[in-house]
């Protein structure tokens, strides 16, 4: 093959589905392996919330956006065809930051290698960005303690499935906020939740108050939506809101109104958001704090695999739908 495909970024999101408006899929020569540099084939890549965050203008978020005419941001894992690079060689698998194309010239900078015997889904679903910000917003921003009742919402997305095992495991009551019934049961029946609440069911406060009889220390934030107003009235004194995404407002001109700043104030919270990008340098001892949770079997995933490059353009929308089970990958 002397040719391959990538995807450019050619528009801004205004609001609505994501679409092949957004994007130009153009055919690249295979370039030439320097010096000091090898070829990367991408064989599974991450869709990830956040993306649409990359695609927006803002200049002054915690990373610039991506410039428009240039590959779309994405992280992946692949394996290495060509190298000139001294530690890198031919059959290493490597991950990192790959973007929306089949092929990657690198000269290592951001590439990390994976010697770990998982399969590529396991290790994009727990392993990078989903695992370790669970790890990182849990213990370091949450600071759960055994007997404490957490409340995650998108409970049965990639991080805030995680997040729920995680805190089940040091022993925290454990109650999920997801969007359909299916999800309900999974986290629940197959995750070890104590409970879940659908969002889209009517008597929220009601159904919080019976799961959370002891009222709640910790909510780890990954929607927002209005749900939000409930969880703060029922937070017990000295709680943590971890603020992690808010993916209702993501699509949304206007966000919603916030929860009053009263609770805040009566019950002592502490409301903390953080972004991965500041914590890269933390990896190896999130990964330290990680991985004898997933060693145990504590961790379980699933993950939902699109076929082919293209899908991701139309993929993203399974964000806001909810139609995403699990970690959304596309296989190449
Ligand atoms: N701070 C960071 O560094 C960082 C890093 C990674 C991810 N994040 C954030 O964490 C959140 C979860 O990311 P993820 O990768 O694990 O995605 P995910 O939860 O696997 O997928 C997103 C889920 O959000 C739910 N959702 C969509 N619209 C909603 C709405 N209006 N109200 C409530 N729920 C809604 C859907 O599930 P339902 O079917 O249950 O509605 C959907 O499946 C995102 O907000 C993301 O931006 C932040």
């Amino acid at each position: 093959m002397t040719t391959y495909t990538a995807i450019n970024l050619i528009a801004r999101p205004q609001g609505g589905p994501i679409g092949p408006a957004l994007f130009d899929v153009v055919q690249k020569k295979l370039p030439i392996v320097g010096q000091g540099e090898f070829l990367v084939k991408q064989s599974h890549m991450s869709l990830d919330p956040a993306m649409f965050g990359w695609m927006s203008p803002d200049p002054d978020s915690y990373i610039p956006p991506v410039e428009l005419g240039t590959v779309m941001r994405s992280s992946g894992i692949g394996e290495v065809v060509e190298s000139n690079h001294p530690d890198f060689y031919v059959g290493d698998r490597v991950m990192g930051m790959m973007g929306w194309q089949q092929y990657i010239l690198s000269n290592g900078a951001g590439l990390n290698k994976v010697t770990v015997p998982l399969t590529d889904e396991t290790i994009l679903s727990i392993f990078a960005l989903p695992g370790l910000t669970a790890t990182q917003g849990l213990f370091n921003v949450g600071k759960p303690k055994k007997g404490e009742t957490l409340v995650v919402s998108g409970a049965a997305g990639s991080v805030g499935s995680i997040v729920g095992q995680l805190a089940k495991a040091e022993g925290l009551r454990v109650i999920g906020i997801v969007g359909t019934a299916d999800k309900a049961d999974w986290i629940v029946n197959e995750l070890g939740f104590d409970g879940a609440i659908n969002y889209k069911s009517e008597n929220l406060a009601e159904q919080l108050a019976q799961l959370t009889p002891e009222g709640i220390d910790i909510y780890f934030e990954n929607t927002g939506g209005s749900i939000q107003h409930h969880v703060v009235n029922r937070m017990n004194a000295h709680g943590r809101i971890v603020v992690c995404g808010m993916i209702a407002d993501y699509p949304k001109a206007q966000p919603d109104l916030a929860p009053s700043w009263i609770p805040i104030i009566k019950k002592r919270l502490t409301i903390q958001g953080f972004t991965m990008p500041d914590h890269f340098g933390d990896i190896p001892q999130l990964l330290e704090k990680l991985t004898p949770y997933v060693m145990q079997g504590k961790i379980k995933h699933r993950s939902h695999t699109l076929e082919g490059l293209e899908s991701a353009i139309t993929g993203l929308n399974f964000f806001f739908t909810g139609q995403n089970k699990g970690k959304l990958i596309v296989k190449l």
